[in-house]
């Protein structure tokens, strides 16, 4: 190949690419001009939103989390502790062993994880960093301007034990959510 095909192929390339490019932009400008997206929470997520939104929150939380460290050693008061505050703060969304998500709870999209079933996917470290910093664009709140970082260490503590946790264990660690904040609220 002498050096003027060199520079056409290059340049076909080029063309190429930017043609693709302009034809993504158009397609992502009519998605968001037309209404075309339906934003309706009664609707599952399509399975590539649903795979792309994954992806992105697994490796951004991994990435995120890895530099934080966690205190040294749970006592159980520290896991009583966290359990006080799962049930008023977290039970609503992510239920618990033998207690059911509020009502409500199960009309958003994504719909929040029973954290008992997802709690092993996740290191303590990133169940810490996901409570403090929330998730955007899910309805998963940030509680880091609300709570102290012990606090939420403790929260992520007892996250973790969830997995292993019998309804009677859930039950009684920690003191049970208090009428009007959540408890009132759950689907019996
Ligand atoms: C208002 C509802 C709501 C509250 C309250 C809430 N969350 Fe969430 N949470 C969500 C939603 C929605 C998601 C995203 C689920 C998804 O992406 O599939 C989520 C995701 C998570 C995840 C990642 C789970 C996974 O596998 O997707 C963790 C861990 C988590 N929340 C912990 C907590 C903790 C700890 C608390 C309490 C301090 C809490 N959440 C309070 C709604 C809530």
């Amino acid at each position: 190949m002498d050096k003027r095909e060199l520079r056409k192929g290059s340049l076909l390339v080029i063309a190429g690419v930017a043609g693709v490019l302009v034809v993504l932009a158009v397609i992502g400008l009519v998605v968001v001009y037309t209404g075309g997206y339906n934003v309706a929470a009664t609707e599952q997520h399509t399975s590539f939103t649903r795979w792309a939104f994954d992806t992105t929150l697994r490796n951004s939380v991994r990435n995120r989390a890895s530099g934080t460290t966690a205190p040294e050693g749970a006592t159980p008061e520290m896991i009583a502790a966290g359990g006080t505050e799962y049930k008023a703060t977290c039970q609503h969304c992510h239920a618990g062993p033998g207690v059911e998500r509020a009502e409500w709870a199960s009309g958003m999209r994504p719909r929040p994880p029973h954290l008992a079933e997802v709690a092993d996917e996740w290191k303590l470290e990133e169940v810490h960093w996901i409570a403090k910093h929330g998730i955007r664009l899910t309805g998963m709140p940030a509680f880091g301007p609300s709570h102290d970082d012990r606090t939420l260490w403790n929260i992520a503590l007892f996250v973790k034990r969830l997995p292993a946790m019998t309804p009677e264990e859930y039950a009684a660690t920690g003191e049970p959510a208090s009428e009007g904040s959540s408890h009132g609220e759950n689907a019996h």
